[in-house]
């Protein structure tokens, strides 16, 4: 990488070649997928199946980005025939939360998170700080997030420590603004459970896309902490995920996508959409013994708990 770049430019390039090798893996998985699915024509889109007595929440996606540049309102009203009567989608920078604040103000059904990333974590001024306080008053913007560790992506020890300042930032910004944060952790279990545990014990909120074990869930669960649950829920190598989503209390968990990113079966590889969170949601019904109304209804109840959601 180039060495005159100033550090918001080194950022945004840093930023540009993730998106670049996460696409990449995107695009050798959906090949993948492409193989094994190829001749099935057999697989009903969510929007096409009866939505009677289904009400979910999608409660983490990413839907300002270009991904949805070319069809954002056609994905919103797939949703919502699939039974997806809310999308909570975050920011996970400056900018892409401004957008955020914007499709939440211009959609009843679109609720916001506005953050900062931990792969995109940077020296946050004090006049970028007092954005989100404006931000978080206008309509619809019901959480601090995404924010958290991510240690999968980032190996640099300095800029880990700069990760945790970050999300420590964060969690006191949202204490203030007495929001529910919406975390992410990846590999970096360890530091975020004695974060939680100490700066962030006042917090609220959801450890979203859960990937810790029975015990990490055991003790985020005792901490008052929801958990959410993504399309790997549906993958065979979904590990211990099942056996979490069947024990943990069910008025503790959530239904979500993450998209674009992380589509479940049978779309794995491919672009996610928020409708796409009702196979992950039956997925885990099918789990816990419930039926997709039961886990629905529940799992919405819990969105509107967490984050103070009312339609
Ligand atoms: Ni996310």
């Amino acid at each position: 990488m180039a060495e005159n770049l100033d550090p918001g430019a080194r950022a945004a390039a840093e930023q540009k070649a993730r998106k670049a090798a996460r696409d990449a893996a995107r695009q050798d998985e959906s090949s993948e997928i492409n193989k094994i699915t190829a001749g099935k024509s057999d697989i009903i889109p969510p929007w096409e199946m009866d939505a009677t007595g289904i009400a979910l929440v999608d409660t983490h996606a990413h839907i300002d980005g270009e991904d949805f540049d070319g069809d954002r309102e056609e994905m919103l009203a797939r949703a919502k025939q699939a039974g997806v009567v809310a999308v909570i989608t975050f920011g996970d920078t400056m900018e892409s939360s401004a957008r955020v604040v914007k499709l939440a103000a211009s959609h009843e059904n679109v609720f916001g998170g506005v953050g900062v990333h931990p792969e995109n974590a940077f020296p946050l001024t004090q006049a970028e700080e007092d954005n989100f306080s404006v931000w978080a008053k206008e309509k619809n913007i019901v959480a601090i997030g995404e924010i958290g560790l991510d240690y999968y992506w980032e190996k640099d020890e300095d800029k880990r420590k700069l990760q945790r300042k970050m999300f420590v930032r964060q969690l006191a910004l949202a204490r203030g603004l007495d929001l529910p944060v919406c975390i992410h952790d990846r590999e970096a279990h360890g530091d975020l459970m004695s974060i939680l545990k100490t700066e962030g014990r006042k917090n609220r909120g959801v450890i979203h896309c859960f990937s810790g074990s029975w015990e990490m869930a055991k003790e985020l669960l005792k901490l008052g902490w929801y958990l959410g649950v993504d399309g790997p829920l549906t993958y065979k190598n979904a590990a211990k995920l099942p056996e979490i989503v069947q024990k943990m209390p069910a008025d503790r968990l959530l239904v979500e996508t993450d998209c674009p990113y992380l589509s479940p079966l049978p779309y794995r590889g491919k672009r996610n959409e928020p409708a796409y969170v009702r196979i992950t949601a039956e997925c885990a019904a099918k789990i816990r013994g419930e039926s997709l109304a039961e886990l629905s209804e529940q799992t919405t109840e819990n969105a509107c708990a967490v984050y103070g959601l009312n339609f």
